[in-house]
């Protein structure tokens, strides 16, 4: 079985989803052939590895695995370790001459501030042929004098109309037809993270005759016809009807607190945005 994240991974920043204040920037380095050190941050599962694959992809060409560390920065190797590899692959010149080699480090708003500092010298001495990009949810975990030598990339949340989009692109690709509400289903319930949504419509693939409420299932969210009506009585002050159906939703179906008062939430959010 192969995981469509995986399978579907965009090969060329064309093909990205979303982010166009991000891709064209990419773009432009893309067709100058020269980038800085950059700062990739924004939510999970919205394109910031990918991003940086389809850049070392089309930047370096050909032999670009070669020319290309992806090192995590939370894995507890150490940043001496992590400091050595780099070195290691920093160190050996580029084949080609002009052209520079990228590092990508995964999480580095885990670094310390000590291990973040202790790369600043890296990135000066090793700029003539490798270039860093850091991942990261946060740029403020990332300290000033690593942010002042870098180019900052803002990444967001995919975006309904975006993510529907990809989604139908890779069920398209698989075969899969579904209507059009379990698409608006996944697409909820992914909550702007395309991998959460790729992976919610791989699950489905394996479901027979999927419906809505499966989509809810699978992603361990309450549906919001059973939040309704927990929330109206609330609202009109029949608390005694709103906890009977609190706890049935507890206790016959299975949900745990977290997921009904999540699930309130959702809806209030919702509420919110179409008045
Ligand atoms: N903008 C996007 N366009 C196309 N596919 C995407 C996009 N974002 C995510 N995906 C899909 O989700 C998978 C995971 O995305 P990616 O690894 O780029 O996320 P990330 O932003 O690096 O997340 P994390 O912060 O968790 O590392 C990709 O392999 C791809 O299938
Ligand atoms: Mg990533």
């Amino acid at each position: 079985m192969e995981i469509w994240i995986e399978k579907h991974r965009p090969k060329r920043v064309e093909d990205i989803a979303g982010q166009q204040e991000a891709t064209r920037i990419l773009r432009g380095f893309i067709s100058s052939g020269e980038m800085p050190h950059l700062i990739f941050a924004g939510p999970p599962g919205v394109g910031k590895t990918t991003a940086a694959i389809c850049l070392a992809m089309e930047m370096i060409g050909e032999n670009w695995r070669d020319h290309f560390l992806e090192l995590n920065a939370s894995n507890d190797r150490g940043i001496s370790i992590i400091r050595e590899d780099i070195k290691d692959f920093a160190r050996t010149q580029s084949i080609t001459e002009g052209k520079f080699k990228i590092i990508f480090l995964d999480e580095a708003d885990e670094l310390t501030p000590e291990a973040q500092a202790a790369l600043r010298r890296t990135m000066e001495v090793y700029f003539k042929n490798v270039r860093f990009i850091f991942s990261c949810n946060y740029s403020t975990g990332i300290i000033p004098p690593l942010q002042s030598r870098a180019v900052l990339i803002r990444f967001k949340k995919i975006e309904d109309s975006d993510m529907k989009k990809a989604l139908k692109g890779v069920s398209e690709k698989e075969n899969l037809k579904l209507s059009d509400d379990i698409m608006d289903a996944i697409a909820e319930n992914a909550e702007g993270d395309l991998r959460k949504g790729i992976n919610l419509l791989q699950s489905l693939s394996y479901v027979e005759k999927p419906t809505v409420r499966d989509v809810y299932e699978i992603a361990g969210n309450v549906e919001e016809k059973d939040i309704i009506p927990l929330l109206s009585n609330a609202r009109h002050g029949n608390f005694e009807e709103a906890s009977r159906i609190g706890m049935s939703l507890l206790i016959d179906s299975g949900y745990s607190a977290l997921d009904i008062i999540k699930g309130m939430h959702s809806l209030m959010v919702r509420e919110q945005k179409q008045d």
